[in-house]
């Protein structure tokens, strides 16, 4: 298929890029800055977008690319440091700002640039650069400007181009426009369809697959339920073991939702594990967050184990709801802050490890980013509450009971939680939020019920908006929701005393509590 080679110098918005031209139909795929660019890489490549990064060109260990890309002969576009980059390599200056330019700057263009057909002079860019263009390298010449700098040029021999904005971001106005401008440039096609994924991956999986049996295991998330789903479509039912285990630590009605949803999508052999006694078991007496998530981790491990050897399959598939941002090698380590960002729980367990080993792992959705995966879910039917589900840890209400987990606590914080939830989606707020939960806390409160003063437990309410959950802010909830949801779970959850609201912002809290 036509691919736009995205090279990522660690900038933030990286794959971002990506994710617009295929908004557009474009293919895409992200690279680290440093890949070998032979003729297997270049292979149906059809252009060359260099992002952003931290880094100055001056710095000594600034990042740089295979000096074949300018051989390819392949068109380029260079974005913020990009573009710097590129002045930088062919006798351009560069310098630092004063001061960072930063936010919203309207841009003055020159006409007759094709990469800007269709964008109107005097349009909203999105700069967020300290370094600048102050001379253009030979052969370059400027076509658009901001009102201090050079904002874009072109160098039409060569077909390179090069912008000091971020069109990737949603506040760079006609951003798309101009990712797809150049896309069509380099003549891609516009293949890439949620369509197109089915068919490939139907062959891809097909032919590795054949008669086997695959298992996955479903968590109730989104993407596992979506990589079911594919299955579901692209194998025989008869081929697919689907396997849940109820942990007891899951959300109200949870079980019953996702098993209905598999069912309904033409499941066959769908193995609901109850393994409720075995975790909360496991937890019994501990009140330490990290030797609660281990407790639970190797519990997962025993039980799946257990399990997945009662099936008595032999010879059989692995499937796994990795998406493409899972996957990507891509220069994420350029970024200066890269050690401190956290490798988020993709603990593989000992059967992963084995079949992976085996070569006997199948990623239906290896190729997807998060909202594709969603659109892919609404196209092959797969429920609703489902494909729009916040994020759920895997410790799941383990983590959500603070100090020791018992079942009479699950049950507590399942109901609170259940009616909270419920509300923001009657209030249509639930797709506002990137995730909302509730926290129960291990001290009780004094209250008054009729004439008597009672002890209730401490319900904490969190919600939070965000990207990808690495930062996040305080939704800002009308006091007027704030209030109507407390009164209603302390009225219909007698166990809960009080309720509060987090406004903690991640830095420095985390979105969860444990
Ligand atoms: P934090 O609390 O680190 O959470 O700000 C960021 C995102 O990760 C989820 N999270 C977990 N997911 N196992 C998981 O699978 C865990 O132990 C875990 N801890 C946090 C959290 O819900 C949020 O989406």
């Amino acid at each position: 298929m036509d691919t736009i080679l995205i090279l990522d110098f660690g900038g933030q918005t990286c794959q971002l890029i990506g994710r617009r031209l295929r908004e557009g139909g474009y293919y895409s795929e992200i690279a680290p800055h440093d890949v070998r660019l032979d003729a297997g890489r270049l292979a149906h490549v059809k252009g060359i977008i260099l992002s952003g990064s931290p880094y100055s060109v001056y710095e000594p260990d600034a990042p740089n690319v295979d000096p074949a890309l300018f051989d390819s002969g392949l068109p380029i576009l260079g974005i913020c440091y990009g573009f710097q980059l590129i002045t930088h390599l062919f006798g351009g200056r560069v310098e630092g700002l004063r001061v960072k330019e930063y936010g919203k700057v309207p841009l003055t263009l020159k006409p007759g640039n094709p990469l800007f057909e269709g964008v109107t002079s005097g349009f909203d860019s999105w700069m967020s650069h300290g370094d600048s263009i102050a001379a253009l390298a030979p052969g370059y010449q400027i076509t658009a400007m901001s009102d201090n700098h050079p904002a874009a040029a072109w160098n039409p021999e060569k077909r390179i181009w090069g912008i000091q904005f971020h069109p990737e971001t949603s506040h760079n106005q006609f951003g798309n426009q101009i990712l797809w401008n150049f896309a069509t440039l380099c003549g891609a096609a516009r293949e890439w369809t949620l369509d197109k994924v089915l068919e490939l991956e139907r062959d891809k999986i097909r032919r590795r697959v054949g008669n086997q049996k695959v298992l996955l295991l479903i968590s109730g998330g989104v993407d596992s339920t979506v990589a079911g789903a594919m299955l579901l479509n692209i194998l025989q039912p008869d081929q697919v073991h689907l396997m849940y285990v109820d942990t007891g630590l899951m959300r109200k009605n949870e079980t019953v939702e996702v098993s209905a949803a598999l069912r309904k999508l033409g499941a066959k052999h769908l193995h609901l594990i109850d393994a409720q006694e075995r975790f909360l078991g496991a937890l019994k007496g501990l009140t330490d967050p990290e030797a609660k998530r281990k407790a639970i981790g190797d519990t997962f491990i025993r039980v799946q184990e257990d399990e997945v050897a009662g099936l008595g399959l032999s010879d059989y598939f692995l499937a796994q709801g990795t998406l493409y941002t899972d996957l990507i090698e891509s220069g994420k380590g350029v970024g200066k802050k890269a050690h401190v960002i956290k490798s988020h729980h993709n603990v593989g367990t000992p059967l992963v490890e084995a079949k992976r080993a085996a070569g006997l792992i199948i990623e239906p959705l290896e190729m997807l980013y998060k909202d594709e995966v969603r659109a892919l879910g609404e196209k092959l039917g797969v429920a609703e509450s489902i494909v729009w589900r916040h994020p759920f840890p895997g410790p799941g209400l383990g983590i959500r009971v603070l100090g020791e987990v018992t079942r009479e606590k699950c049950d507590i914080l399942r109901e609170a939680d259940w009616i909270y939830l419920d509300e923001l989606k009657k209030r249509g707020l639930y797709r506002e939020i990137w995730q909302a939960f509730s926290v129960l806390l291990p001290v009780r409160s004094v209250g008054v019920t009729g004439d008597a003063r009672d002890y209730g437990f401490v319900l904490a309410l969190r919600a939070v908006v965000s990207k990808d959950g690495m930062s996040a802010d305080v939704y800002p909830f009308p006091m007027k929701d704030l209030l109507e949801i407390s009164s209603l779970i302390t009225n219909q959850v007698r166990a809960v005393g009080r309720v509060t609201y987090d406004i903690s912002s991640k830095p420095p809290s985390t979105i969860e509590w444990e």
